[in-house]
């Protein structure tokens, strides 16, 4: 059985962040909302309550009953989850008058306990609250405080349960990871035995429970998610799994051909559907970006659901949906932190059941699994790309002369973040085409063409991301190579925005 810890949300924004931490000590875990603990799960082994946007005092405020759990399993409450348990305890929470936010020291801290061993005197934490707990219960004890929060962090006498003040899930925290290693190793008893390896048995293990004989579709769009998600199933029901790539026309050059290829060497049952005509007419004259993504969308969906008609008796339908996907079913604030820009619509449409496989991974961990499913290093590191493709990347109405340029541009730019190693530096590139003609001068000629833009970026999840600090000289290189190859473009850009305020793509 998958031993695991249990993370309460109260809504806070680090919530996944706690999850990350753990996951990197080969913990696993699971985030459920704060009134959904699975009592009647026996490979419980821990429980972490985390930080939430409310005050305890406030009317709204998330409240849990951890009567079943208290004296069963070991309890650490973060932030908001330390206040609620002193305040359901007698204790009193209340506002600090200015909110502390930032780098704060551990002073007088209880290095015995087994919370905080290993600390030194003068740890770094992050801070982040409104609220203060200014009187504990009797039988609380403070183990560490800092020169602003006398109650840091408090362990309740006799009994496994801890709260701390600070985030110790945030970077900024110097001994964070310590001490949630100190919590889920040396108290809750965690065996770390969470790994790819492990993953991908007890996955396949759960599929073939779950699938039986039944038969699966897969939408595979070349990107690493639902690629590792079909590999997987692939290895769990075999040719009961049919795999469905479609092809809009907006794909980078060779790409339907070569995925499709590299598909076929992974043993993958998949049907390769070319529908470029059907979304070029489609297409034709619409500039407006979000009715691209629509019409691409239902589109997709449509020729989807039409192939995998003809297939018979499917009972399930997979995506490769993971945890970063999820936040929005996950978030129980009404807070959507992301939308995500997932082609939608697919499984309301079908009226098959779903199977999701990785929803529970970050994509580093899906990286991982597809590794050691054997899947090739180009395929697992492959940038993110849009699902609408280059329809997005090409401002104003879509031609096929224009994904042509692009495609041609595009390639050259990427071709060469790989010759010079600097492809898996950057978390996504590409080319947009603007709707833009400019003078220019070739030889004798004047010319007057379309200008591109390159844009490249670092980021670790995409929400926020900065552009990339490439080299003059590769930048120089790649605007000549584009300028003198592609015909009809003569001018390049380098977008130079960071996210927010400007997103990756430019529509
Ligand atoms: P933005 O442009 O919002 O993009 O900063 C964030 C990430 O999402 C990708 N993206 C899309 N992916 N369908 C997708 O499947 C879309 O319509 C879409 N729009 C943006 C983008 O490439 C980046 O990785």
């Amino acid at each position: 059985m998958q031993e695991k810890v249990i993370i309460l949300d109260f809504g806070s924004q680090t919530t996944q962040l706690i999850a990350r931490r753990l996951r990197e000590l080969s913990v696993y875990c699971e985030i459920v909302p704060y009134n959904k603990f699975p009592h009647d799960d026996p490979s419980v082994i821990g429980v972490i309550l985390s930080g939430s946007p409310f005050s305890v005092y406030d009317e709204k405020a998330f409240r849990t009953d951890l009567s079943r759990i208290r004296g069963r399993l070991p309890i650490l409450g973060i932030c908001y989850g330390a206040q609620f348990i002193a305040y359901t305890n007698g204790g009193s929470v209340e506002p600090a008058g200015t909110r502390e936010y930032g780098r704060a020291h551990l002073e007088h801290l209880d290095a015995s306990n087994p919370l905080l061993r290993g600390l030194k005197p003068g740890s770094q934490v992050w801070m982040s609250h409104g609220d203060t707990i200014t009187t504990l219960p009797d039988n609380f004890r403070i183990i560490a405080s800092t020169d602003k929060v006398a109650v840091a962090a408090y362990q309740i006498e006799g009994e496994p349960v801890w709260g701390v003040q600070f985030h110790p899930e945030v970077y900024h925290s110097v001994d964070g990871t310590q001490i949630l290693r100190n919590f889920v190793v040396d108290i809750c008893g965690s065996r770390q035995d969470w790994n790819a390896a492990s993953f991908i048995d007890t996955t396949v293990a759960a599929l073939r429970e779950q699938l039986g004989d039944d038969k699966v579709v897969l939408g595979l769009s070349g990107g690493v998610d639902s690629s590792v998600a079909a590999v997987l199933l692939n290895r769990a029901i075999g040719s009961n799994l049919t795999c469905i790539f479609v092809d809009h026309g907006m794909l980078r050059k060779d790409e339907f051909r070569d995925v499709l290829n590299d598909y076929k060497c992974l043993g993958l049952n998949v049907i390769g559907v070319d529908a470029s005509q059907k979304f070029f007419s489609e297409l034709a004259g619409v500039t407006e970006p979000e009715r691209k993504r629509k019409i691409i969308g239902k589109g997709f969906i449509d020729v989807f659901d039409e192939e995998a008609h003809k297939i018979k008796d499917v009972k399930w339908l997979a995506q490769g949906t993971i945890y970063p996907d999820c936040i929005e079913s996950l978030s129980i604030t009404g807070t959507t932190i992301k939308s995500h820009h997932n082609v939608g619509g697919l499984p309301e449409k079908m009226n098959l059941r779903l199977c999701e496989p990785l929803r529970l991974l970050f994509k580093d961990e899906v990286r991982a699994v597809g590794r050691e499913l054997g899947m090739p290093d180009h395929l697992i590191k492959r940038h993110p790309f849009p699902g609408p493709g280059l329809a997005v990347r090409i401002l104003g109405d879509i031609t096929p002369e224009k994904v042509r340029v692009l495609q041609e541009a595009d390639h050259i730019f990427i071709q060469g973040l790989r010759d010079w190693d600097l492809y898996d530096k950057v978390w996504q590139a590409g080319v947009i085409l603007l709707p833009v003609k400019s003078v220019g001068v070739m030889g004798d000629e004047r010319t007057y063409e379309s200008a591109v833009a390159l844009r490249a970026v670092t980021s670790t999840d995409a929400m926020t991301a900065d552009w990339a600090h490439l080299p003059y000289e590769f930048l120089a290189k790649v605007s000549n190579d584009i300028i003198n190859k592609v015909k009809g473009v003569n001018r390049v850009a380098y977008d130079i925005s960071s996210k927010p305020p400007a997103t990756i793509e430019w529509e």
